[in-house]
This record gives structure tokens, C-alpha cells and sequence, in this order.
């Protein structure tokens, strides 16, 4: 993985300024309209400025201070609140039930999965998109350990409720749709209502 310093300098030298990921701009909708949200190591922080927009006190980290720094030179210029905090995510994770979003957008460390379940509000959502090992070019990380696997990530968030998935691979025109990346959305359950279906069940 590429180091603190690393992306600090690809920060000072991009102009560059991504739009905020499908996986938030295209279902923007099923925010909450009041709450706390977690952009997780969110670079230039595109989606914590459009959180922030949407009226959730939000929170963004990342380990390099130059991305911060200019997404707190962005925030100044639009409505909300964005709490910006340099941080190993990696080794300061999240607290239990602080979140009604979070948001992970290319960015992938599996040592997370269980504190960022963790970390959502009863009924909190999580919003995660990042790049597949299956893939129709060669954007995204050459190292296949920070690409997901076929279904990665429903596995991985298994114990969350299933809102949103999407992972098109190689299928039908690749010029079209969702290429290279998975994205999905799911919620925290509160408890079993009895009304879920777990997958050893459903085999039976
Ligand atoms: C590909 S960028 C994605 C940024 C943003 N989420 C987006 O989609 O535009 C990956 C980001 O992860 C950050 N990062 C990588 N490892 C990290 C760690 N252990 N703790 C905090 N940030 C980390 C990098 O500094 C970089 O900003």
C-alpha cells in the first residue's frame, strides 16, 4: 500500500478534485436528513463535502494531511460542517454506534469490516465502493490484495441488511455501466426482527 508520505505528495501535485463516488451520488437519496456520517479515509473528500451538504455533521479522515487540508479550504466555501482529523485509520479505528453513515470510497483494509459494523448506529448505513480484481482495464491498484474479490464485499458485510448491490464484471457491453468497482449499500439492523433470512437457512 502506498504510505502517508506517498499519497501526501500525489496530493501536492494533482490538481485533480474526484466528484464523489456513484455509490453516494446515485443514491443520495437514502441519506438520512440529520445525523453523524464518517467519510473513511477520504482523500480530497468529495463525499464528505456532499454529506456535509446534505445537513449530516460530518467527520473525515485520512492520513495525509495535505488532502485535509485542501478539503478544509473546500468546505469553507459551501454549507455544513465537516470535522477533518489526520489519522491512521488502519490503527485508530472507529468508535461503536457513532454513525448513521459511513461512507469508504477506494479504499480497502479488511481488517475493518468488524469496527465498521460496529461503528454504524442501529439502523446506520454504510456506503462502500472500490475496485475489483475483475476488471475490463487496468485503473485502480495493481496490487490484487486491494482489489475485492467475486462478492467481496456482500461477505464481507454479510451481517448487515442489503440495500443497494452492484457488481457488473465482464458481462454484456463493458463500455457501459459500473466497470472495475462493486459497490454497496447496506444497513444495521437493530435486532432480528425474525423476519431476515440467513444464508445457511435459505440453503436448507
Ligand atoms: C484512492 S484514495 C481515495 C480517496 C477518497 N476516498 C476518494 O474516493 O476520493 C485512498 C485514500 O486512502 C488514504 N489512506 C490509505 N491508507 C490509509 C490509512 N491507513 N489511514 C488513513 N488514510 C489512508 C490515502 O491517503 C488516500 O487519500
Amino acid at each position: 500500500m502506498n504510505s502517508a508520505i506517498e499519497w501526501n505528495n500525489r496530493y501536492q501535485t494533482t490538481a485533480h478534485k474526484p466528484p464523489p463516488c456513484q455509490v453516494l451520488a446515485a443514491y443520495t437519496h437514502l441519506l438520512p436528513s440529520s445525523g453523524t456520517a464518517l467519510d473513511l479515509a477520504c482523500g480530497l473528500g468529495a463525499n464528505a463535502l456532499l454529506l456535509a451538504r446534505h445537513g449530516l455533521d460530518t467527520y473525515a479522515w485520512d492520513y495525509a494531511q495535505t488532502a485535509l487540508e485542501r478539503l478544509q479550504a473546500y468546505a469553507v466555501t459551501q454549507p455544513g460542517q465537516i470535522h477533518t482529523q489526520v489519522r491512521d485509520v488502519s490503527v485508530s479505528k472507529p468508535s461503536p454506534a457513532t454513525y448513521d453513515v459511513i461512507v469508504v470510497c477506494h479504499f480497502l483494509d479488511r481488517s475493518l469490516v468488524s469496527a465498521l459494523i460496529q461503528a454504524l448506529k442501529p439502523n446506520g448505513l454504510l456506503f462502500y465502493q472500490t475496485f475489483t480484481r475483475t476488471c475490463v482495464n487496468d485503473c485502480g491498484p495493481k496490487n490484487p490484495e486491494f482489489r475485492l474479490r467475486d462478492n467481496e464485499l456482500l461477505l464481507m458485510f454479510a451481517d448487515l441488511q442489503v440495500v443497494v448491490y452492484q457488481e457488473e464484471a465482464c458481462i454484456g457491453d463493458t463500455t457501459q455501466g459500473l466497470r472495475n468497482e462493486a459497490l454497496l449499500i447496506a444497513r444495521k439492523i437493530p435486532f432480528d426482527k425474525g423476519n431476515s433470512i440467513h444464508t445457511s437457512s435459505a440453503l436448507e
